[in-house]
């Protein structure tokens, strides 16, 4: 659900005027820099212009004066207001004055390390610099295609060549959904474009799973770090883009590595530029703490001769000119056309004369063992923030429970602190979030009505934000806060430098994060609580002195402080590489383990994923290459397990596509049902939902209230709070439905089967519980004469989750959608099935 444009405006408007109020001015103008050889015309830079509320992205006038586009204009005018008002909090960024010295140092390197402290301006003014430079405009080139049909003259088959367009759009990639969209609403409206698909000229859009919002002339994508891995599937060479934008690297989630692989390979080997027609790539990768090394050497490293390589162990030098890249010889001479695809090849690129002569910098690969002087292809730019000291408190004790004293904490502050000062509340996850919301409205409340406190003590705004919080309700947080009152916003780590949020003088750390973790004995990934690294923390703190002078209260002792991993550990060393091989394998790395990945995976976590994938089918077993099967999954925005799910529905024994669809969007969402927090509500909960309960199992008991949610026409949102279901969750299941429903179209040949339902209705559990154990056999549990239920692969002890509706009943053997662990272990979203099913699984 998006809120109206006219209130999204004034929210951000409200937002900008509390930074500029906030003493975030700039009078400095980044004046464009004219190149040394003086010849080289400044591309139209957007950013910071005179007249930038009058010029797009492309540099052309936006302005109409046609009666008949009256409505449009008038869009198009408040969009530019919109623009112009916000140029001044732009130019107030930290990064402001580093434009052109960005600009600059990628004309020069092909690989840029940019380190600025959250809030600096990054992730939306790198590719405002950006988009107008000369490099970064779309070429025409022409691509040589060999024909299948040898010409009736000749027995040879016929090359042939076709002009494809590349470059010209920059991705940004993003770790969360949440910020990839909001960051992109709010750089159309810095740009003064529409968003996304809203208007045909949009120049900024966005691609998140379930959510692609781009238009024809889409210059500016932000996407999650999946849907870029998604579009690499189609589109190997990222012909679309001249730069990809990595952002939020210090997160260090597996599909950023993965990223940052593949972006390794093309800008470090020869003949990766083959497939863009000699056409270079940039690559801008962005963090928010400084440790930037590691990176900095991988890039400096040659990749490991891969099947694509250059085998025969000679230097090659990739000269890197205006973002053309010709091969050259390591002593520097022009190669003759020869019969490999870098000849033949004709482009759009401006003549080497003009461009100036620190344009030509080399960028060297070198493969094998010949050692060439290596030029760097590397540079680094460091952004230094505002940070105003912040004072930290730390427990004199360990804490017991983390909610009471947060709570504890908020009061103190809220009744001894001055305004301003809004309160920022790190915890664990959605659930810790909603918790302590109703914990502080219950506070406030008896605070409200006492007549000592009424009087003096101001109004208290709670506002959780989490990841699964639609656009308009995360909006809040910007908003300016009323008079008389203080924001207590409940985050989980979102908030820790995805997203800036204004006014924080206070914060408040739990100290504990939720992370995916591979459990070896489990043998899958369990969502678990753990501490913090000492960066993170540190990130926690500085989200107080932003702006003012600010206190942290941490809630653990500073002993323990002392104790926490100085940086977050890389996703890929803690969870299942399945996903990750997947990729791989669909890209046809088939070597995995010499991929060039940043971090190195133990050996025995991909033989473990190679595993569990050749179980799945998606790999041959003889040749360890991926199947179709395997093909179709990896092409699916779904993990490897759900993707082969869905593709069993179409089996016609299995037969069931429509109820996995509904049953697999349901999977897809944190939780439809929403918790209760008193034994009063919970039994008026069980009693609204015992309709949409199935004996089956918790599957489909989804299905269930899925359909229901579907065919319910008059009041959805009403149906959903008689039921304590999450209207917001289920407007989100349907999106993925609708996705899913529509994908899958392009899966089958055979008629539409979606709104014909799966026929025979009596065996229709039966046929999707098996269709479902067909991805999770590794998620199985049998029963055990003391009661108890054990995992099939690993003999470890699972109890079914409270929330289960088998929760307290005995199958014979269960299989269950995820792990979690809090006091002890439990299996979340658990259905009944029969060991003879399981049996035939496993052959
Ligand atoms: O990437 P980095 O953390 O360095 O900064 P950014 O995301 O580019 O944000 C720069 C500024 O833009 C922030 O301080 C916010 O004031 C503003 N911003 C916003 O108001 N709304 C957003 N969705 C994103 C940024």
């Amino acid at each position: 659900p998006q809120s109206s444009p006219q209130s999204q405006d004034a929210r951000k408007r409200s937002a900008s005027e509390a930074f500029q109020r906030n003493g975030h001015e700039r009078n400095s103008l980044p004046q464009p820099q004219r190149s040394s050889s003086g010849s080289h015309r400044e591309p139209k830079v957007v950013s910071f212009s005179d007249n930038d509320a009058e010029t797009n992205v492309n540099g052309s006038n936006t302005q109409t004066t046609s009666p008949s586009l009256r409505s449009n204009h008038d869009r198009r005018g408040q969009l530019r207001l919109r623009a112009q008002e916000l140029r001044s909090v732009r130019k107030a960024l930290p990064i402001a004055p580093h434009a052109n010295e960005i600009r600059e140092k990628l004309r020069n390197y092909d690989v840029m390390l940019l380190v600025g402290e959250t809030g600096s301006g990054k992730s939306t003014q790198v590719p405002q610099f950006l988009i107008n430079e000369k490099w970064c405009q779309a070429h025409t080139v022409s691509m040589p295609t060999v024909l299948d049909e040898p010409r009736p003259s000749s027995k040879k088959k016929s090359v042939t060549s076709t002009k494809v367009k590349v470059g010209g759009c920059i991705a940004i990639t993003q770790p969360r959904r949440l910020a990839a969209i909001s960051l992109a609403s709010r750089v159309a409206a810095e740009l003064g474009t529409p968003l996304g698909s809203s208007s045909p000229s949009s120049q900024v859009g966005y691609s998140v799973r379930f959510d692609t919002s781009v238009s024809p002339c889409t210059r500016i994508k932000f996407l999650t770090e999946g849907m870029l891995l998604q579009e690499m599937l189609r589109d190997p060479y990222l012909r679309e883009y001249s730069a990809v934008i990595v952002d939020e690297v210090h997160e260090r989630g597996m599909n950023v590595d993965l990223v940052l692989g593949f972006l390794k390979r093309m800008v470090t080997e020869k003949g990766s530029l083959d497939g863009r027609g000699g056409i270079g790539l940039k690559v801008v990768v962005m963090s928010a703490t400084a440790d930037m090394e590691g990176i900095e050497n991988y890039f400096s490293q040659p990749s490991p001769v891969h099947e694509n390589g250059n085998v025969n162990g000679d230097a090659v030098i990739s000269k890197s000119v205006n973002g053309h890249h010709e091969k050259v010889t390591a002593e520097g001479h022009n190669e003759p056309d020869s019969e490999d695809s870098w000849s033949g090849l004709s482009s759009s690129s401006p003549e080497p004369e003009d461009v100036p002569q620190s344009m030509n910098s080399c960028s060297i690969a070198t493969t094998g063992s010949k050692t060439q002087p290596q030029q760097s292809l590397t540079t680094a730019c460091h952004i230094k923030g505002r940070q105003y000291p912040v004072k930290v408190i730390y427990t004199p004790a360990p804490v017991q429970d983390v909610l009471d004293s947060a709570l504890h904490t908020i009061l103190h502050i809220h009744t001894h602190e001055p305004l301003p000062g809004d309160v920022l509340v790190f915890l664990t996850g959605q659930e810790t979030v909603e918790n302590l919301a109703s914990l502080c409205q219950e506070a406030h409340l008896s605070l409200s009505q006492d007549p000592k406190t009424r009087s003096t003590i101001p109004k208290m705004l709670v506002l959780p934000l989490f990841a699964a919080l639609p656009q308009h309700a995360q909006q809040r947080v910007f908003e300016k806060t009323p008079p008389r009152t203080r924001k207590i916003i409940l985050s989980t780590n979102i908030a820790e430098t995805s997203l800036t949020v204004p006014g924080i003088r206070y914060v408040i750390d739990s100290g504990k994060c939720k992370k995916k973790q591979f459990r070896s004995r489990l043998g899958l990934d369990s969502l678990l609580v753990k501490p913090i690294s000492k960066s993170a923390a540190n990130q926690r703190k500085g989200r107080a002195g932003r702006e003012a002078p600010g206190t942290c209260y941490r809630l653990y002792t500073e002993k323990d402080y002392l104790m926490l991993d100085q940086d977050n550990d890389p996703e890929i060393l803690r969870c299942d590489l399945s996903q990750l091989v997947l990729t791989l394998k669909a890209r046809h790395v088939d070597d995995v383990i010499n991929f060039p990945l940043l971090t190195q995976p133990p050996r025995e976590a991909l033989e473990r994923a190679l595993l569990h994938l050749l179980q799945l089918q998606t790999l041959d077993p003889q040749t360890g290459h991926i199947t179709p099967l395997g093909l179709s999954i990896a092409t699916l925005p779904l993990s490897a397990s759900l993707g082969r799910v869905l593709l069993a529905s179409l089996e016609p024994q299995f037969n069931c596509l429509p109820e996995a669809i509904d049953i697999i969007s349901a999977l897809s969402v944190e939780n439809i049902f929403l918790p209760t927090t008193t034994e009063e509500k919970k039994e008026e909960a069980e009693t609204a939902r015992r309709e949409l309960y199935r004996r089956e199992g918790d599957h489909l008991t989804l299905l269930s209230a899925v359909q229901a949610y579907a065919s319910e026409n008059s009041d959805r949102k009403a149906w959903c709070s008689k039921r304590f279901i999450s209207h917001r969750a289920m407007q989100a299941v349907m999106d993925v439905r609708k996705q899913l429903r529509a994908l899958s179209r392009t899966l089958t040949a055979t008629p539409d089967k979606l709104a014909a339902g799966s026929g025979d209705a009596t065996d229709l559990p039966t046929r999707l519980l098996r269709a479902l154990l067909t991805g999770f056999l590794a998620n199985t549990a049998r029963l055990m004469p003391d009661g108890s239920y054990r995992t099939l692969m690993g003999n470890q002890t699972v109890a079914i989750h409270p929330s289960s509706v088998l929760f307290g009943r005995k199958c014979e053997a269960i299989v269950y959608h995820e792990f979690v662990f809090t006091q002890r272990s439990y299996a979340r979203s658990v259905s009944a099935v029969q060991m003879d099913w399981v049996g035939e699984m496993v052959g």
